[in-house]
């Protein structure tokens, strides 16, 4: 019964938030649909911690889809082994989650040490640097403790695991020798997607497309009261 609750019901709960909340978001508060970007307040420390946590993030993504969404067999048929595929996923994922985790403890340390930054966050920014604090850490230390290629394959357990919850044909059963370092981090994965809507990640669909084509925002001073040149005489 814990198996199923932990690994069919939280996971589905947690995308139904993800989805449904995304959809009550953009009903109610297209104008809050922003990364309420605070670069204003603070610069430096903004473009060191942002540029490595976002390219960090990036590749990280990339190797989720390589390691979790295509199956196995798929690197098999194009001759990759197991031990290349390995080699592969450590040179690639180990930097990239280095950088992701720097730089999100650098934006961690700016918002609780820069006070106007402080003073103008939300607990949504919290509980999502919150959850990233930990999804990124324990992902890490999944990684190292697993170094050793002989040890656990979430290709063989984790993979069709998630490939099953995507085709609605969850089957827990693939999660039994899951270590634990990999579950807290899946249980965390779900909580920030179960957070997502409601917090700044949205801003990761938005894309600034009209960007290109829209009339620019002109930002001038306001002339003083008196010279103001398109006052009306009363
Ligand atoms: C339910 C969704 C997720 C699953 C099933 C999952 C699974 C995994 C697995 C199996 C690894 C080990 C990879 C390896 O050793 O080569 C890993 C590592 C990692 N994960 Fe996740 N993960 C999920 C979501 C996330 C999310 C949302 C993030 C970031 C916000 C993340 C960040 C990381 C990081 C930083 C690593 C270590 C570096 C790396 O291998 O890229 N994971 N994850």
């Amino acid at each position: 019964m814990a198996r199923q609750f932990l690994w069919i019901i939280v996971p589905y709960l947690s995308l139904v938030l993800f989805v449904a909340g995304h959809i009550w978001r953009y009903q109610r508060d297209q104008f809050g649909w922003t990364s309420k970007s605070s670069e204003l307040l603070e610069k430096r420390q903004l473009r060191l911690g942002s540029l490595l946590f976002h390219w960090g993030i990036l590749f990280v993504f990339v190797g989720h889809v390589m390691g979790i969404l295509i199956p196995e067999s798929f690197y098999t048929a194009l001759g990759i082994t197991e031990e290349m595929y390995h080699v592969i996923a450590l040179a690639g994922g180990i930097p990239a989650g280095l950088a992701a985790l720097v730089g999100l403890v650098i934006l961690f340390r700016r918002r609780l040490t820069v006070k106007r930054v402080r003073a103008t966050s939300s607990t949504g920014d919290w509980v999502a640097l919150g959850f990233l604090a930990i999804v990124i850490a324990s992902g890490l230390s999944s990684t190292f403790l697993n170094v050793d290629s002989h040890g656990f394959d979430y290709r063989t357990t984790i993979g069709p695991w998630f490939r099953g919850l995507l085709t609605f044909r969850p089957n827990p059963a693939y999660m039994e020798t899951v270590p634990l370092w990999f579950q807290i981090h899946i249980l965390a994965a779900f909580g920030l997607f179960a957070s997502w809507p409601f917090t700044r990640l949205v801003h990761v669909f938005s894309f600034p497309i009209r960007y290109l084509q829209r009339s620019y925002v002109v930002y001038r001073k306001r002339m003083p009261k008196q010279a103001e040149p398109f006052k009306r005489a009363q």
